[in-house]
């Protein structure tokens, strides 16, 4: 994978896919757009890797042969563009309940408002680590050793899925944000789990790593992504920075050709983007980890500029690639951004807020130069 510039499309779940999960023209439509730059990464949707794992309507699965097939045309567009595509593979923080299972429609409209990041940077409509919006849509259930094995063994039918029949360039392992592995890691289950995987951070941290083996024997270590936040609010109730200095030491010992590790940043701007320098940041994790880092949360061009250039990152943007499918160019060029409208975030199956971003007249005329012959 030969990156052409820093700037990653970061992973952004937006409920674009089938009731039942799968890929639409138009995601394949998004993807086009926001991979125009040759050279670009794109970390796709976190996308369901199981059975298990998932549950909500309209997030795209990658858990049997036909749920790949169906992200083929995003990947070769994507291919087209001479970009890359990682896709972010993720369980929900634990199996949901058969009641919202059964009727979507309730869950809809809870699960609608996930937002890993509000306007206070906390994450929106997700309190704790047992609710959405206050609601605790998960079975209370104890995770036993033959449930983490079948976690395990989703992730590795699913890396499997996306990088040889989907033919994404990789996936990322989704950590971050509270969600199953990070519930591990930060002790979130409690006493819920067998105990081989509770208590001391080397046993919080073994599921987690169980699945970098499993999955990185199975499509290769150059082939996988790790995602992690150690700022989340969840994090927050412990300490985190032990725990993340241990992944990474291990991850560093056991997997050193790892694609990357993708580090999720307290949020530095508040709406209204008034800057705030902030001391607090993952970029101690560097120490332990010299392979290819991604941070992410919160950048503008120009903040992006500077960690790209004083920490050798590459970095991530969510919300402004949303609004802007040539986010790249205008950077490159200093043009002012598209604002994002986050009321049509999460707008299921909606074309509204997902493909209707313009591109730059600036953008468009350069492209139009360089192919005078389009159309003859
Ligand atoms: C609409 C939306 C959906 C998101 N979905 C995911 C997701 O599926 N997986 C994930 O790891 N992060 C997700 N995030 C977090 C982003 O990847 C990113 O870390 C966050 O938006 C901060 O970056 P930004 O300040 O550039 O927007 C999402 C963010 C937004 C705005």
């Amino acid at each position: 994978m030969l990156l052409r510039h820093r700037i990653v499309h970061a992973p952004m779940t937006r409920l674009r896919a089938t009731d039942d999960g799968f890929v639409t023209k138009l995601m394949t439509e998004y993807y086009t757009q926001r991979s125009c730059i040759p050279g670009s990464l794109m970390i796709s949707d976190a996308t369901f890797a199981g059975e298990k794992s998932g549950g909500y309507p309209n997030n795209p699965r990658c858990f049997t042969e036909e749920h790949a097939k169906a992200w083929i045309p995003v990947t070769n567009a994507i291919h087209r563009n001479k970009s890359y595509l990682f896709m972010q593979l993720w369980p929900l923080p634990g199996e949901i309940k058969d009641e919202y299972r059964e009727d979507p429609e309730k869950l809809k409209e809870i699960a609608y408002n996930d937002c890993p990041m509000d306007p206070l940077g906390l994450p929106a409509g997700v309190e704790s680590f047992d609710t959405v919006q206050g609601i605790n849509i998960y079975k209370k259930k104890y995770v036993s050793k033959t449930d983490i094995q079948e976690y395990i063994h989703d992730f590795v039918n699913a890396a499997s899925l996306a990088t040889h029949v989907a033919k994404a360039d990789g996936v990322e392992l989704h950590q971050a944000n509270g969600f199953l592995l990070d519930r591990f890691v930060l002790g979130g289950l409690g006493d819920q789990c067998d105990p081989d995987y509770r208590g001391p951070l080397e046993n919080r941290c073994r599921f987690a790593l169980e699945v970098l083996e499993a999955v990185t024997q199975e499509i290769g270590q150059e082939r996988v992504g790790y995602r992690i936040s150690p700022y989340s609010a969840w994090a927050l109730q412990t300490d985190t920075r032990e725990t993340h200095i241990y992944l990474m030491k291990e991850i560093s010992k056991r997997f050193p050709k790892l694609a990357y590790i993708h580090a999720i940043e307290p949020r530095q701007y508040w709406s209204g983007h008034k800057r705030i320098k902030s001391e607090v940041n993952t970029f101690y994790l560097q120490k332990y980890w010299k392979g290819p880092f991604i941070t992410a949360g919160g950048y503008d061009p120009e903040s992006a500029m500077e960690a790209a250039d004083e920490r050798g990152t590459l970095v991530a943007f969510g919300r402004q690639y949303i609004a802007n499918p040539d986010l790249v160019y205008r950077v490159h060029n200093n043009l002012p951004l598209n604002p994002y409208k986050r009321s049509e975030f999460y707008t299921p199956k909606s074309t509204l807020g997902y493909i209707d971003y313009p591109f730059s007249q600036e953008y468009l005329t350069a492209t139009k130069e360089r192919q005078p012959n389009e159309g003859k």
